[in-house]
């Protein structure tokens, strides 16, 4: 029989390899997002949850081989296919060729890189929250170019045409997404 993991072996999983505060947090993030979309396309949450939780499990102890050392350890782990070439795809044309086909992958592959810059803008904000975070105001530090500078815009263009939407209406979903979860998130600030 498939191994099916749950929410709690994901989270020992992780928690084996990182370490690191942040890393959690943005594995948090990326895994209330997948988990708003398999929500709102009636799509299996529990699954499409632990696949953004786990997506860079690698990064803390494996930042050169990310992508390829997770990919090892889900196998070890016995991890279904289909999970491990979720997480794959999002390092699609940076660390794999693994080009992103489901509408999960094109999701987390899309808002990988979105939700860092949201938190990073959240950050930056007196409320510190994503709860009264306007698309307005989050595309202005979109635009600035200088602002989180290592987030590479074109990756979230390329995801939200992959995901036929443009990036008004993936901020936006995402920025929901993020909202309902806020507190799971870290992103609920003084609000
Ligand atoms: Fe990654
Ligand atoms: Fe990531």
């Amino acid at each position: 029989m498939t191994y099916i993991p749950s929410r709690q072996d994901a989270e020992d999983l992780f928690l084996k390899y990182n370490k690191s505060e942040s890393l959690y947090r943005h594995a948090k993030q990326v895994e209330v997002t997948l988990r708003y979309f398999a929500k709102k396309y009636g799509e299996d949450e529990e699954k499409w949850s632990i696949i953004g939780f786990l997506h860079d499990l690698d990064y803390e102890m494996y930042p050169d081989l990310h992508c390829q050392k997770t990919e090892e350890i889900l196998r070890e782990n016995s991890y279904p296919e289909d999970y491990i070439r979720a997480i794959m795809a999002h390092g699609y044309g940076m660390r794999t060729d693994v080009r992103p086909e489901s509408q999960m992958e094109k999701i987390l592959y899309a808002t990988d890189e979105l939700t860092g810059l949201i938190n990073a803008t959240c950050l930056m904000r007196p409320s510190k929250s994503v709860l009264d975070l306007s698309y307005k105001s989050f595309k202005k530090k979109y635009k600035d170019k200088k602002f989180a500078a290592g987030v590479d815009r074109s990756i979230i263009e390329n995801g939200a045409q992959m995901l036929n939407m443009d990036l008004e209406e993936l901020v936006n979903e995402t920025l929901a997404a993020l909202s309902e979860y806020a507190e799971e998130a870290q992103l609920k600030g003084n609000l």
